[in-house]
C-alpha cells in the first residue's frame, strides 16, 4: 500500500493537477480533501487541455475511483457542469463519490463573498468570489448545510428557510444588498440533489476499507501553504487547510496512513489576488515570467503576479507539510531568461534571517537575499533524464535541493503529462 499526498508549496497555480494526473496512473483512488472551487487544476493530455475545479485530477485514468472529500466546499451547480462537461469529451464520471460531510455552497455565500469584498474597498483579499469563505465560516459556525442535508428534502427546506432567516438580514440590513427568496433557491438545489444523490455516501468508510486492503491512495491538494488559513500570509489566504495535515481532517484518515508526500512548486514564484509576495517582480522581469509561462488564472483568467522561486516559503513548505519529495514544474520557462535569481534568506532590521515571519508587518520589511544563476536558453521540452538537462539548469535544481534539504523528485519541462523527469 501507498498513500501519497500532493501539495502546493507557494500560493497555488504550482501545476499539482498535471502531477495528480500523472501519479493517478498508479493509483487506485484520488481524493479531494479542501477547498472548492476556487481551485483551478489545468492537465494537458494528448493534446487535450482539462481545466477542473472539483473533480480530482484523476478522473481522466479511467477506472480510477475519485471522492470529494468532507473538507472539500461543494457548489452543486459547478459539480453537475464539471460532470457533464467531462462526459461530453468522453469522461466517464460512475466511479466519482462525494462524501456525505462535504458542505454545500449555497447562492447567499456567494453574494456574501462579493458584497464583503466590495465592502473590504482597497483592503479586499482578492477572493475568487466563489463563495468559499463563508461556506466555511458557516461550517464553523454550525449553521452549514452539508450534503446530507442537501439530498433529504425535508431536513434540506428546514436548514434553508433557517439560514435565510439571518442570512437575509444580513444581506440587506448590513450590505444594502438583494436577499434570496426561500423557495427558489429549494426549487434550484432541489434539482441539483435529484441529480447528485447517486454519488453521494459515507467515502469515510471507502477510504477505512481502501486501507486496509492496501490500495494505493493519492490526495490531491488545492491551493497551496502560503493560502493555509493557519500557516499562510493571513489574512490574504483561502479559508480551508491545504496542508498536508488537512488530508486528516479533510478526508477522514489518522496521519500514521500518510506515506509520502509530495511538494509541488515553479521555478518561478506566482500568486493571484492580494497580498504580500517579497520576491515579486512587479517589472519588466515579472512581465516576462507571465508571457513566458503563460501565467493567467484558470479559474477567474486574471493575471498572476509573477517573481522569483523564494527557497524560505519553501523550506517552510518543508517542514509544515512534512515532505519527502519536491515536485517541480516550469523548468523550461525560467531557462528561457538569460539571468535566474533565487531567493536564499531575508535580511530584516540589517540581520539575515531564514525564517518566514507571521506579522505581515515583519514580513514587510523583509528584503530577499539572491544568489544569481545562468539561463539555459535550449529548448529541454523533450529532455526525460536528469543527466541530459544542460548543466545551468543542473546547477540551479542542486542549490534548490541544498537550500530546502528535500530531494527533488519531478522536474517538469512542459505542460503535457509526458514532459516530466522523473529522477531515479
Ligand atoms: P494547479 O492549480 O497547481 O494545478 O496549477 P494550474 O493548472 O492552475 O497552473 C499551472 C499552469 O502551468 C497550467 O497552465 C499548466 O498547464 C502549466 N504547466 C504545468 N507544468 C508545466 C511545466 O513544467 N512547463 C510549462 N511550460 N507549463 C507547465
Ligand atoms: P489552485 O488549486 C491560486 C486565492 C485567491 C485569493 C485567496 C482567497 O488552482 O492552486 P478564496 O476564493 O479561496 O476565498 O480566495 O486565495 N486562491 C488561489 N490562488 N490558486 C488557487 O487554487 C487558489 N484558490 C484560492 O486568488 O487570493
Ligand atoms: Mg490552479
Amino acid at each position: 500500500m501507498a498513500t501519497r499526498v500532493v501539495v502546493g508549496t507557494q500560493w497555488g497555480d504550482e501545476g499539482k493537477g498535471k502531477y495528480i494526473d500523472m501519479l493517478a496512473k498508479n493509483s487506485d483512488i484520488v481524493v479531494r480533501f479542501s477547498g472548492g472551487n476556487n481551485a483551478g487544476h489545468t492537465i494537458v493530455a494528448g493534446g487535450v487541455k482539462y481545466a477542473l475545479h472539483l473533480i480530482p485530477s484523476g478522473i481522466l485514468h479511467n477506472g480510477k475511483t475519485c471522492i470529494i472529500g468532507n473538507g472539500v466546499v461543494i457548489d452543486p451547480a459547478v459539480l453537475l457542469r464539471e460532470i457533464d462537461e467531462l462526459n461530453d469529451k468522453g469522461i466517464n464520471t460512475d466511479k466519482l463519490l462525494i462524501s456525505d460531510r462535504a458542505h454545500v455552497i449555497m447562492p447567499y455565500h456567494k453574494e456574501l463573498d462579493e458584497l464583503q469584498e466590495k465592502f473590504r474597498g482597497s483592503n479586499s483579499l482578492g477572493t475568487t468570489k466563489r463563495g468559499i469563505g463563508p461556506a466555511y465560516a458557516d461550517k464553523t459556525e454550525r449553521c452549514g448545510i452539508r450534503m446530507c442535508d442537501l439530498i433529504d428534502a425535508d431536513l434540506f427546506k428546514q436548514k434553508v428557510k433557517a439560514n435565510l432567516d439571518v442570512k437575509n438580514l444580513i444581506i440587506e440590513k448590513v450590505y444594502g444588498g438583494q436577499g434570496f427568496d426561500a423557495e427558489k433557491v429549494l426549487e434550484e438545489y432541489s434539482q441539483y440533489a435529484r441529480r447528485l444523490k447517486r454519488y453521494v455516501t459515507d467515502t469515510n468508510s471507502v477510504l477505512f476499507n481502501a486501507i486496509e486492503e492496501g490500495k494505493d491512495i493519492l490526495f490531491e491538494g488545492a491551493q497551496a501553504t502560503f493560502l493555509d488559513l493557519d500557516f499562510g500570509t493571513y489574512p490574504y489566504v483561502t479559508s480551508s487547510n491545504p496542508v498536508a495535515g488537512g488530508v486528516c481532517t479533510g478526508a477522514g484518515i489518522g496521519p500514521v496512513f500518510i506515506n509520502e508526500v509530495y511538494g509541488v512548486l515553479k521555478a518561478y514564484t506566482s500568486r493571484v489576488g492580494a497580498g504580500p509576495f517579497p520576491t515579486e517582480q512587479d517589472n519588466e522581469i515579472g512581465n516576462k515570467i507571465r508571457e513566458l509561462g503563460w501565467e493567467y488564472g484558470t479559474t477567474t483568467g486574471r493575471p498572476r503576479r509573477c517573481g522569483w522561486l523564494d527557497t524560505v516559503m519553501i523550506r517552510y513548505a518543508a517542514k509544515v507539510n512534512g515532505l519527502t519529495a519536491l515536485a517541480i514544474n516550469h523548468v523550461d520557462t525560467i531557462g528561457k531568461l538569460s539571468k535566474i535569481k533565487l531567493c536564499r534568506a531575508y535580511k530584516k532590521d540589517g540581520v539575515e534571517i531564514s525564517h518566514f515571519p507571521a506579522s505581515l508587518k515583519e514580513l514587510d520589511k523583509c528584503e530577499p537575499i539572491y544568489e544569481e544563476f545562468d539561463g539555459w536558453d535550449t529548448d529541454i521540452s523533450n529532455v526525460r533524464t536528469y543527466g541530459e538537462l544542460p548543466e545551468n539548469a543542473r546547477k540551479y535544481l542542486s542549490r534548490l535541493e541544498e537550500l530546502v534539504g528535500v530531494r527533488i523528485k519531478l522536474i517538469g519541462v512542459g505542460k503535457e503529462r509526458e514532459q516530466t523527469i522523473v529522477v531515479t
